[in-house]
């Protein structure tokens, strides 16, 4: 069987082959096709990238019909068991999972890079008290590269390794500073005989005790989540890291563009909107009156659709077990109950089973981080923890590829033809004049 698609464009009546690789067209095979020599070529328009790859990627692989998320091969179910955060960050940017000498030597050039310049914490300093620890994360992270100005060399491997050891390193670090600036606490220095997840809680939650003993159960609960939000292929947060990463910057520079797009409620601050929209909905009761909203287009279930699954999605799945046994040592919340019952609801209701409208990631990830102390405002902070090691993986992909270039996409143009610019007592009147309030 051929290969291709042939084209007939029915202005001109000629026929084009285009070739089919890896189960895709080349968006450029349909430039040749115009209607007369000197016409543009046909241009391939997708806003928000609906059925357009920007990239070819070894990474990460979802299915979203039969839910299945797999990282390099490797099901997301049997990592969450039995990899570690750190054991997950290192197949993601090395290809394979780490023999135990290769696991040892990931661990200590990580764990050594925890610490931040003294002038790094000055800087936060800076953040005003009621600043959105995502912000400051973001802004943070920019002025990294002002520290390491080698980081520019992104073609030579020794500093890229030295960059990426570092972003994921400090992640938690400038996170936990964040945390503690917005609560007016002293700082807590990293404890590098923790674990990657143990030191975290130790930065955040430390008061005047000597070392930090986080509970094991949540200990190891974060680092699953840690696990569950590595990566997720071609999400907005990661296609903006490459998408900068393209014009060559830094990567600090890039991982703040990153933060920024995993900043919005559609994305990283979903888990925040969804205990907010579970705040106001307030008790049982009140579900199927917030329900009719939905439905209605007044309201949107946060937590739930995902552009890729159309299935419940396994990351989902996972943390709703751990959502049971975290609260069966921290004690349950009442905000549990309505986020179940309005689960229940929503699967057997027709308006998002029609649209094949399922939990996602961020469901009940929120109830976790509440569960653990963690307030609301951080938890886009704690998805880029270990996005970092995504996006980190992503980038150097990226910048790998050699089909790759500095990214710039085409438009299609609906304004003005050419025309004569005219004098302002020549322009039209008959436009209302807009006068600001006050
Ligand atoms: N509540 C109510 N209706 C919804 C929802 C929702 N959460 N999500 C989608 N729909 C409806 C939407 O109104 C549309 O209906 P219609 O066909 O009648 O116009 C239909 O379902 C298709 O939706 P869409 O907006 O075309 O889907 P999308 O692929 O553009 O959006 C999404 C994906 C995740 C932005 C969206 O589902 C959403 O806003 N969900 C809530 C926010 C959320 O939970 N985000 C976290 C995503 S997972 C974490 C991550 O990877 O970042």
């Amino acid at each position: 069987m051929p290969e291709n698609l042939t084209v007939t464009d029915n202005r001109t009546g000629r026929s084009y082959e285009i070739p089919i690789e890896d189960g895709a067209v080349r968006a450029t095979a349909f430039e040749q096709i115009r209607e007369s020599d000197d016409a543009h070529g046909l241009l391939v328009y997708d806003p928000a990238f609906i059925n357009t790859g920007s990239c070819t990627s070894r990474i990460t692989y979802i299915d979203g019909d039969r839910g299945i998320l797999l990282h390099r091969g490797y099901p997301i179910e049997q990592l969450a068991e039995q990899s570690t955060f750190l054991e997950t960050a290192y197949l993601l940017v090395h290809g394979e999972l780490p023999s135990a000498a290769e696991a040892a030597a990931w661990e200590h050039d990580i764990t050594i890079h925890t610490l931040v310049h003294e002038n790094v914490k000055s800087f936060m300093d800076g953040f005003h008290h009621d600043a959105h620890p995502m912000c400051m994360l973001l802004s943070t992270v920019g002025a990294l590269s002002t520290f390491y100005p080698d980081a520019t060399k992104i073609y030579d491997e020794e500093q890229r390794r030295i960059s990426i050891y570092r972003l994921i390193a400090k992640m938690p670090t400038l996170a936990a500073f964040a945390y503690r600036h917005s609560r007016g606490l002293p700082y807590n220095y990293p404890d590098n005989d923790l674990s990657f997840a143990g030191n975290f809680l130790s930065m955040m939650f430390r008061m005047v005790e000597p070392r930090y003993q986080a509970i094991p159960e949540i200990e190891h609960a974060l680092d699953v989540l840690f696990i569950l939000h590595a990566d997720h292929e071609q999400n907005c947060s990661t296609h903006a890291m490459r998408v900068v990463g393209s014009s060559h910057p830094d990567p600090y520079s890039a991982t703040a563009a990153a933060i920024a797009a995993l900043y919005g409620p559609l994305h990283g601050g979903a888990n925040e909107a969804v205990i907010r929209m579970m705040e106001r909905i307030g008790s049982v009761e009140r579900i199927p009156e917030f329900v009719a909203g939905v439905k209605s287009g007044r309201e949107r279930l946060m937590g739930f659709g995902h552009r890729v699954y159309k299935n419940y999605d396994p990351r989902a799945t996972v943390i709703k077990r751990m959502a049971d046994q975290v609260l069966g040592v921290t004690g349950t919340s009442p905000l549990l109950d309505i986020a179940q019952e309005l689960e229940r609801i929503a699967l057997e209701d027709e308006y998002f089973v029609s649209r094949k409208l399922y939990p996602n990631v961020d469901f009940y990830s929120g109830f976790i981080y509440k569960a653990l102390g963690i307030p609301v405002e951080m938890f886009p902070v704690l998805f880029a923890i270990p996005r970092t090691a995504g996006w980190l993986s992503q980038w150097e992909e990226s910048l790998l590829d050699r089909e790759q270039k500095i990214s710039r996409p085409r438009q299609v143009y609906l304004g003005e033809a050419s025309r004569d610019y005219r004098p302002m007592d020549a322009r039209a009147v008959d436009r209302p004049v807009m006068v600001a309030a006050g």
